[in-house]
This record gives C-alpha cells, structure tokens and sequence, in this order.
C-alpha cells in the first residue's frame, strides 16, 4: 500500500479499541491498532502523525497491569489517552490516580472549564460515555485540567508543549455524543492531519498490488457468499479476471435457499465463474451429536478447510490463494496474545491455513467491516447484495442450539425465512442491521385445535448496530412481531412457540452460540 498518514493505536485491552481506529479512519486518517507493547523504536520506525492509547480493563495498581515504556511521550508526537490510557498518563508522569471502591459506568455530564485543544468550538457541558474504576485526582506537572464532573475532578487534560491528552470517557462511542468531534480535534489539531485516506485511491491500489504480486498465476479464492467474500473476489478479479478461480462450499447450514441466489447472484450478476462443491451430508456428520457451541465452530471451521484443501489439491498448478480475512479478525488474532479477552471463536472463510502450500492474497486484512460495503460500491456491486444482513461462517449450526440435524435445519429454515420475508413486505429489513430466527433446546406446551402440543420454541433476534460490536435491540412493531409468530406456529411443523429476544449487546451477544 502507498504511504498514507498513519496514527497507531496501542491496545490495552478495551473491547472498544477497534471502534477508536474505525473513527480515525471515518475521519480520513489511515490508522492501525497494535499491541500495547509495541517497542518505542517500532513506534517510531512507523512514522505515525498521532498515537491513541486505548482503555482497557485493568487498574494501573495491578501488578499484572499493562504498562507502557515512557519514552512514548517524549518522542514529540502527539499522544492521546483514553480511560485506562489517560490513567497510564497520569502514573507515568507522576499524577495521581485512586483507586475507586465502585466503578463508573454509562452516560455521564462533563462540565469543560478550558476547551484546549481537543474540546475547540464544543459547548462547556457534554455527555460523554464513562467506563473505568480508578480516577485521577491530579494531574501531572505541566498538565492542566480541561473537564470535570460532579464525583471525578479531572476527567479531561492536556499538555500542550508536550503535546500529550487525556480523557478519562469513551469519544469513540456514539453516547458521547460529540465524540466524533473530540477525535477530529486531535487529528486536525495537534496531528495536524491532511486526511489522505480514500476508498478509490484504496481500490486503484489494491488492484495494482494484486496484479504485482500475481503476475500471470492463477488465484484460487473461497467464497462463502457473504458480502466480505464476494467483495473479495470482485476485486480480485477486477486486478487479474480470468486467471481467479473462485470456488463455494455449500455446507448445507445456510438459510433457506440461499446456496441457490448466491450462485445465481456470484454468476449471472457479477459474471464470477464460480464452482460450487456441495458437502452439505459430511457437515451433519460431524455434527452428529455435538451441542458444545464452541466445538461446532471448530468443526464447521475445520471442516471448510479440508473440503477447500480438497479441491486445492486438484489444481495444483495455481499458486495464489485469496482469502477475504478483515482488520477485525487481524486484530484480534494481536489481541489474543495481549490483554483483550476472546468472546467466541470467529471463523469466517479467511480460516485457511497457510500451510496449503500457496502464496497468500489478503487484499481486504486492512479494512473494517463497512468499509469493505464501500468498497463492494466502488466496485459496481448491487446494493441488495451489498446490504444483505451478516450470516455467521458456521452458519445455522451456531442458531440450532444443542444438537444440529437435518429435521432441525429444515425447521429453522422455514422459520427463518418467514421472519426475513415479513421483514421485507414491511420494509423493515433495511432498516436493521441484522435479523434471524433461532431454535431453542426446549419443548414447551401448547394447544392447537383442542389437542395439546409438546414442541418446539423459536426466538426471534433483530438488532441494530453500527458496528456489531455492541448492538440494540431492535423495536419491531408489534403487530409485525405478532404476524411472524403467527405465521411460524402455524407453517412450520414442529414449532408451538416463538419469543422475541430483547436484549443488548452487551451483555448478550448477536448469536445465541
Ligand atoms: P456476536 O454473536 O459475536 O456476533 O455478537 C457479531 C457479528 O459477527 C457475526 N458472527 C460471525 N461472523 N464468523 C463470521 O464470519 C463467525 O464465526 C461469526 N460468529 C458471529 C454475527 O452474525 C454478528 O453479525
């Protein structure tokens, strides 16, 4: 990738880490997250306009804590602190923090008594969004305070000549609401930003190094039918056409007919001549008897390997292979190996190993996840494919809890696909960032036509999220919910009862699995 400007953010483990970078980048500014113990050299070698020291769980008084090496903040480029990073500051450079008997949690008035550098041509009082345990009760020498709220003395401060800030809220969370704003002061201001980040200049970019690296080989590429995958290949044959060979397994635990309108949408309205290895069977037959979520993931997971290793093996005269792996799933996979905490197992078709013997393409590993939606429009691809709702990799067998069969599947199916119908006659469905049926491990009681009924429970999930990493539930009308259930007790045979699921993300996940 050419030189962009670059602001580096130091993760200490904040689940909202990756938001920080999102922002950045929102603001036109390229940026990437690391370890919070990258080397002050490593720092410095990538030449960044800005760091951002994230959150993160931890009290500096731990012994455990992740520190940071205090070189960072006399190399002379703008620092800023975050929660966790703000208190980091503040012990580093002999502030004072406290520990605090209870921790501060959600929406929070911040009274600003000297706006500095980062709080320029924002109102005096702001809602932010606070999350932390310790708090700072003086700051560093040289610093001065910027925001206070009514319990905490010193929730903002800066130090100019130095060029170091700090805040003690989330700016990268949309409850603060002039968060946005608070980001784009430190980007514009002390980082003194041009903003040279685009999604054409990305697009050019990455079709020049793909031609550069291919050269005349072949490229083989996993398609899962998911907008990542298909934004992917799009954009791999857009750089080398013919020479990709993109290829579909179908595992049988996707949505009702959907292996059929992926194929139909990959081939007739993207021209991608796609080969499709059906395996549908061998995924029920690991599955057999396994209700851990966690083992189905790895054994769908590992299953698409080895299918994909398969049809590898028969080409062997391609040396490239394309996988469409996001910066989320980087990051994490850095995360893992510092402080931040694995929820559940992603796996999505950017699993393959890289001991299949080809060289590897991952021309989106620096994008997030609405980014690559960008990028699907700078390559022509149809806004309904673009816009359809995320599908996790392991598919349906992470939304059948306890045991996956086939009658399971067929069920849910059929249910799922009457909610997404609905959803759509009432223009609903765009207006959600993702919705789904599940099918619950419980039988319930019910009466049908003056017969009792012992049977099966559906829940119904819809959210609406930015990010997908924290999610709201979405307020479906009720007579919407009503007609759905309505729809689904009646059609599917099987099912006695359906629930609406209404909680946020956290403390839930999306999935149930
Ligand atoms: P959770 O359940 O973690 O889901 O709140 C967040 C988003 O990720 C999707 N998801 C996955 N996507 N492979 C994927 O490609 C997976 O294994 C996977 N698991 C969850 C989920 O549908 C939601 O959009």
């Amino acid at each position: 990738m050419a030189r962009h400007e670059l602001v580096l953010v130091l993760d200490f483990g904040s689940q909202y880490t990756q938001l920080i970078a999102r922002r950045i980048r929102e603001n036109r500014v390229y940026c990437e997250v690391h370890p919070f113990d990258l080397s002050v050299d490593a720092i410095v070698g990538r030449q960044p306009i800005g760091i951002v020291l994230s959150g993160g769980p931890e009290s500096v008084y731990n012994p455990e804590a992740p520190l940071i090496d205090p070189e960072v903040f006399k190399i002379g480029i703008p620092v800023l602190g975050i929660c966790y990073g703000m208190q980091l500051m503040a012990h580093h450079l002999s502030g004072r923090v406290d520990r605090a008997s209870e921790r501060e949690y959600g929406r929070a008035e911040i009274d600003v008594s000297e706006p500095g550098a980062l709080f320029a041509g924002l109102s005096e009082r702001q809602t932010v969004w606070m999350s932390h345990g310790d708090r700072i009760t003086r700051a560093p020498k040289g610093f001065r305070v910027c925001a206070s709220t009514s319990n905490a003395p010193i929730v903002a401060f800066e130090d100019p000549e130095r060029e170091l800030y700090g805040i003690q809220f989330h700016p990268e969370v949309s409850h603060t609401l002039s968060g946005d704003a608070i980001l784009r002061n430190f980007l514009y201001g002390p980082c003194e930003a041009a903003g040279d980040w685009r999604m054409t200049s990305f697009l050019e970019e990455a079709v020049a190094s793909i031609r550069k690296q291919v050269g005349d080989g072949k490229v083989l590429c996993a398609l899962s039918g998911g907008v990542d995958s298909s934004v992917m290949a799009a954009l791999v044959k857009r750089a080398v056409g013919n020479q990709l060979i993109a290829v579909f397994v179908d595992n049988g635990l996707l949505r009702e007919a959907e292996a059929q309108q992926v194929i139909h949408s990959l081939r007739d309205r993207l021209g991608m001549p796609v080969v499709v290895q059906s395996a549908g069977s061998e995924f029920l037959t690991v599955l057999d008897g396994v209700g851990d979520p966690e083992v189905k993931r790895h054994l769908v997971g590992r299953l698409f390997i080895e299918v994909f290793e398969r049809f590898a093996k028969e080409h062997d005269d391609v040396r490239f292979l394309a996988q469409g792996t996001l910066y989320p799933d980087v990051i994490e996979s850095v995360s893992v190996k510092g402080p931040s905490a694995v929820i559940k197992t992603h796996h999505n078709v950017g699993g393959l190993p890289e001991k299949l013997g080809f060289e590897l393409i991952e021309p989106l590993r620096f994008l997030f996840k609405d980014e690559v939606r960008q990028l699907g429009r700078e390559l022509g691809i149809p806004e309904d494919l673009i816009n359809r709702h995320p599908f996790p990799g392991p598919g349906l067998a992470v939304r059948i809890l306890g045991h996956v069969t086939s009658e399971r599947i067929a069920m849910l199916q059929q249910a799922d696909s009457i909610f997404i119908h609905e959803l759509r006659e009432s223009s609903h469905y765009d207006k959600v960032s993702q919705a789904f049926a599940v099918l619950l491990p419980v039988k319930s009681v019910g009466v049908m036509g003056d017969e009792r009924t012992y049977e099966n429970v559906v829940a119904l999930r819809s959210v609406n999220t930015q990010d997908f990493m924290t999610a709201d539930w979405s307020p479906l009308p009720y007579e919407l919910l009503g007609r759905v259930a309505n729809r689904i007790v009646n059609e599917v045979s099987g099912v006695n009862r359906v629930v609406y699921d209404i909680t946020s993300k956290p403390p839930a996940t999306i999935e149930w699995e």
